[in-house]
């Protein structure tokens, strides 16, 4: 943000009145609303969808002129926010105030020719910038105005985390680095405003809304781009339809199921994408999915894509999620913790198997602040309870009811630091009856298993599914023992207090606390031995803990 707001103010000071930058005042509002209440999610995709409307993507070269490139633009008309950044070559996302800027501006931009290939003559807000003048050495793009979109190296967060003085800080300067930033939930918008280009080709009324942690408010820098075909104003799912005289309905093509409607879309999109969508490539359709997708990279903006339809109950447990997350800090700050912390040891991957998942650790944090007391945040069964007439959404027969005005939400008074969540976060699961209960965030309490399946936790809408079931018995083991470990950890007093030395400046700082807990040394132990030795688990980690004990006293005496 600091970069960005030094290129305003050197474009007021350079172009004067030619560009009008609006960021000032944007940043005002953003911070009253952030005061008066927060917006719910729905506010928050209404304004963001708008801005990416009026938005173009453009790909530049390093040796773009910055003041003549913004000086071309904005004879389009008025800009309201632009920003740089890397991914293959340097882009640039240009916001104008007004759409009609940007029609003005495609008028004028040219079909490519002139290479031995052939365009496919789909036109869209994916540009690229030419220059065939001479070049103009100062004032050139340069990296130290380029956004970042991904997340710093975890070797780098180890240090950073290293020089904070508490690990409440450590844990608010970790949610820091990895937060999704403004510019990149912009660009996320962009890209679905881009892809609903091509699918409003079929489907006029069509939107491309994201999900998942792209939104949730749990997403970091880097994270995927779940997307959903919103096919609701044309379905007639919000349609009333008159009680009596004439009317007329559409003549429509039937298949057997939703579900074959939903592929049949998403195979016929998924193609589009592939043949024509600009920037779209290694498209896959996995159509026979339990949720059919198309999956695909977005090579300008380097995310990987998931494009969903008819997949309204992901986009309720998504707005679920950003309104616990909103609640209170600590929601966010915990569950950012525990899955970078997870990700460090290889609880959760990026390549589906049989690990943890993302979303089924963050319901398991979201349960643990319920089991507080007094609990940090309400059960879903209470959320279902306080919701109004306008609240009431039923998906499939699955109540998906809760409330949405924060307003009617009151919390109880817990005052646990983010030091004590995370330490009491790894003791609760260290010990946790996995083998007998089922995690339920609906009633805020464990219940008997229905099922059985190493970890259960049941999906917060579709009550008959269990969200982690792809976890096998020995990555639940290995989650276990980690929060034995990093539980014990941060019970030690080498470990919780900071080292000093090197924080002046010199040389690496000496890992603690949460910079300790996410070497990738402290699991190597339990993983070897795990191969070596065959006993339960259970009976091996307590011999580990208790060696380390030992080891740890006789140290001390
Ligand atoms: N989802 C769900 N039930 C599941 C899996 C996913 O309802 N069993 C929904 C959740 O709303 C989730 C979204 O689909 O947030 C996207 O799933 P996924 O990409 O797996 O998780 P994310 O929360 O986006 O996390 P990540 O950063 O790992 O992508
Ligand atoms: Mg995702």
């Amino acid at each position: 943000a600091k970069c960005l707001q030094k290129t305003d103010a050197f474009l007021h000071r350079s172009i004067g009145t030619d560009v009008v930058i609006a960021r000032a005042e944007a940043t005002r509002s953003d911070e009253s609303d952030e005061k008066n209440g927060r917006k719910s999610l729905h506010t928050l995709h209404m304004e963001r969808q708008e801005q990416a409307e009026r938005s173009v993507l453009i790909s530049c070269q390093s040796s773009t002129n910055e003041k003549k490139f913004l000086k071309y633009l904005s004879k389009h008309g008025e800009i309201n926010k632009y920003f740089f950044y890397e991914s293959y070559g340097v882009y640039a996302v240009v916001e104008f105030a007004n759409q009609e800027s940007v029609t003005s501006l495609l008028e004028g931009v040219a079909i490519p020719g002139g290479s031995h290939e052939s365009a496919v003559p789909f036109k869209s807000r994916l540009l690229s910038l030419r220059n065939l003048g001479s070049v103009d050495s100062s004032n050139q793009l340069s990296g130290r105005q380029c956004q970042p979109q991904t997340t710093i190296p975890i070797n780098e967060l180890i240090k950073r985390l290293s020089r904070e003085e508490s690990i409440d800080k450590q844990i608010s300067s970790l949610t820091e680095a990895y937060q999704l930033t403004e510019e990149n939930s912009r660009l996320r918008f962009l890209v679905c405003s881009l892809l609903k280009d091509i699918a409003t080709a079929y489907f006029p009324e069509c939107t491309i809304k994201p999900f998942g942690s792209s939104v949730n408010g749990f997403g970091k820098l880097g994270c995927d781009l779940d997307m959903l075909l919103d096919l609701d104003s044309i379905t007639g799912r919000n349609v009333k339809l008159p009680k009596s005289g004439l009317s007329l309905e559409y003549q429509m093509k039937r298949a057997n199921s939703e579900r074959a409607v939903t592929q049949s879309i998403l195979s016929v999109i998924g193609e589009c994408v592939d043949q024509f969508g600009p920037g779209c490539v290694g498209v896959q359709k996995i159509l026979n999915a339990r949720c059919p997708l198309v999956r695909f990279a977005h090579q300008p903006s380097g995310f990987q894509c998931d494009l969903t339809a008819n997949n309204r109950v992901a986009m309720k447990s998504t707005e679920l999620l950003y309104l616990y997350g909103e609640l209170d800090p600590r929601v966010r700050s915990l569950v950012f913790t525990v899955r970078c912390w997870a990700r460090a040891h290889g609880v959760t991957s990026s390549i589906p198997g049989a690990w943890i998942t993302n979303f089924s650790l963050t319901v398991m944090v979201l349960f643990f602040l319920q089991k507080r007391t007094p609990p940090i945040i309400p059960t879903l069964d209470h959320l279902r309870d306080l919701a109004g007439p306008g609240d009431k959404s039923v998906i499939e027969g699955n109540d998906c009811t809760f409330v949405s005005d924060f307003n009617k939400i009151q919390l109880q008074s817990n005052t646990e630091t983010l030091e004590q969540l995370l330490g009491e976060f790894f003791e609760f699961y260290a010990t946790f009856p996995f083998s007998r209960m089922s995690i339920n965030i609906r009633k805020g309490k464990e219940q008997n298993k229905p099922e059985v399946a190493p970890l259960h936790i049941q999906n917060p809408f579709e009550t008959s599914l269990n969200v982690s079931k792809n976890v096998n018995a020995s990555q639940l083991d290995r989650f276990v023992a980690l929060c034995q470990e990093s539980a014990w950890l941060l019970q030690q007093s080498e470990t919780s207090t900071p080292r000093g030395g090197g924080a002046g400046g010199e040389g690496a700082p000496t890992p603690w606390g949460l910079a300790t807990l996410l070497l990738p040394s402290q699991v190597a132990g339990i993983k070897s031995r795990k191969k070596r030795r065959r006993e339960p688990a259970s009976e091996r980690i307590k011999g580990l803990l208790e060696s380390l004990k030992n080891k740890n006293q006789l140290k001390k005496s």
